[in-house]
């Protein structure tokens, strides 16, 4: 399967996943397999759809990796939300968290790590953009993965410092737990701001600013029952601290701000960039990739940046990108150590399905012709697939990206210079612009 904007939706293309309903709990708006048209197009796009998962030749194969089973994120979000729900009653004073909100969501939590725990090393996919969601509620719910990946891989690499200074790989599930935790509730103290503030289409005043400053104070003084992690705690009090110490409430800096907090900052901001907001249309992944990389040192710790970049794809697989010529190509593989050299199936000039890398610099297709070491012209199908590709490609599955990442070394070899663009109109659109229409 491959994704696709909805407004190249065309007659009898094939739905590959079911679109959820906006509403909690309600039956998905359209089931996989449907015949897509455009005047349903039209219409999912007014439900603000703006991408879905389609079946066809050139996604053949292609599984996206989906780090959350829909029923785990399904009852996760039903936990933010009920949770939220039971906040919202107590927001106004700044009063605990309701016992039964506190147990649901710490239930949640334990399901969300367990979940992720067995999810392999992987890109993420990018699955909740055919999403017609809550914003709020699939906001929490997607820094939680994204958070959880990161931690997990730090977790499992570098391990821990303990308060004697010594490093630890014990406890994994106790702490990924208190991670999820903080992650799925880190902005619950905007509930005590007004939506006119939070969702303002328009630039906030110096007064609304400030106000919109105060939540994460307003989240811990809503999270003082004991059975709250301080872990969990310090995520909600500091996930808009910044490594160089410019951020808010406490301009705390560096190590002074917890490695916990620190990774949600950076899974906030990146869902953030890459997800619906009611008054921003999704950014493009690599765009979103590009900020936390620059970011890396002043506004985010190094650590977890390089981290994120090994689990954070800018061109997912599954992903469709419009090549120079105006063709499309669908991502079949991306090697996290070279993510900007995705290796794409698109059809040649004879119409026959063909797989090649291509470079990828900022959403900007480079010219092949560079030459390389081994003297092979890059942009030529690669070796290993330019036959036709048949149905039982592997592209997609977890084992094939590195096969397929040996080959395009072959038949792409980086150049060691960037080249000037040739016109670009991938599925992103312009570099740096949202990739998707607004609805
Ligand atoms: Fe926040």
């Amino acid at each position: 399967m491959r994704l696709i904007r909805v407004d190249w939706i065309v007659d009898d293309m094939e739905l590959a996943r079911d679109i959820p309903s906006a509403t909690l709990g309600a039956a998905p708006l359209l089931r996989r397999g449907v015949s897509l048209t455009p005047s349903l197009a039209a219409r999912l796009l007014a439900l603000g759809v703006r991408a879905v998962w389609i079946e066809d030749d050139m996604g053949d194969g292609i599984v996206p990796n989906q780090p959350l089973p829909d029923h785990v994120r399904n009852a996760t979000e039903r936990a933010v939300h009920s949770c939220m729900e039971a906040a919202r009653s107590v927001a106004s004073d700044l009063a605990d968290l309701p016992p039964r909100a506190l147990a649901q969501i710490q239930q949640a939590a334990e399901a969300l790590t367990e979940a992720l725990a067995s999810c392999p090393e992987a890109a993420l996919a990018f699955d909740d953009l055919a999403t017609a969601d809550s914003y709020t509620y699939s906001h929490s719910v997607r820094v939680a993965t994204l958070g959880l990946l990161i931690g997990q891989r730090i977790d499992r690499i570098d391990g821990w410092i303990d308060y004697r200074g010594e490093r630890r790989f014990d406890r994994t599930v106790e702490r990924m737990t208190q991670l999820a935790m903080g992650l799925m509730i880190h902005d619950i103290g905007k509930l005590a701001i007004p939506d006119s503030i939070l969702n303002k289409p328009g630039k906030l005043t110096p007064e609304e600013w400030e106000l919109i400053k105060t939540h994460p104070t307003a989240g811990v003084s809503m999270l003082t029952s004991p059975r709250i992690s301080p872990l969990t705690r310090c995520i909600v009090r500091d996930h808009h601290e910044r490594w160089d110490g410019q951020g808010y409430p406490a301009g705390r800096a560096g190590t002074d701000i917890h490695q916990f907090a620190r990774i949600a900052a950076v899974a906030y901001v990146y869902e953030s960039i890459t997800a619906d907001r009611p008054y921003q249309p999704a950014t493009a992944p690599h765009v979103g990739v590009r900020v936390i990389r620059e970011g890396a040192g002043t506004q985010f710790d190094e650590q977890v940046v390089a981290h994120f970049l090994r689990i954070a794809m800018p061109y997912p697989v599954g992903y469709t990108i419009t090549l120079p010529d105006g063709s499309s190509g669908a991502v079949v593989g991306v090697d996290p150590e070279s993510p900007e050299y995705p290796v794409i199936r698109h059809r040649d000039a004879d119409g026959a399905l063909v797989e090649r890398a291509i470079h990828v610099v900022d959403g900007v297709v480079m010219a092949p012709g560079a030459g390389g070491p081994t003297g092979q012209p890059p942009g030529e199908p690669l070796a290993a697939h330019d036959a036709r590709v048949g149905a039982a490609s592997p592209a997609g599955a977890a084992g094939a990206v590195s096969m397929v990442r040996a080959d395009a070394q072959r038949a792409h070899p980086r150049p060691s210079h960037v080249r000037e663009p040739v016109a670009i109109r991938s599925a992103v659109g312009s570099p740096g612009s949202a990739w998707l229409p607004a609805a």
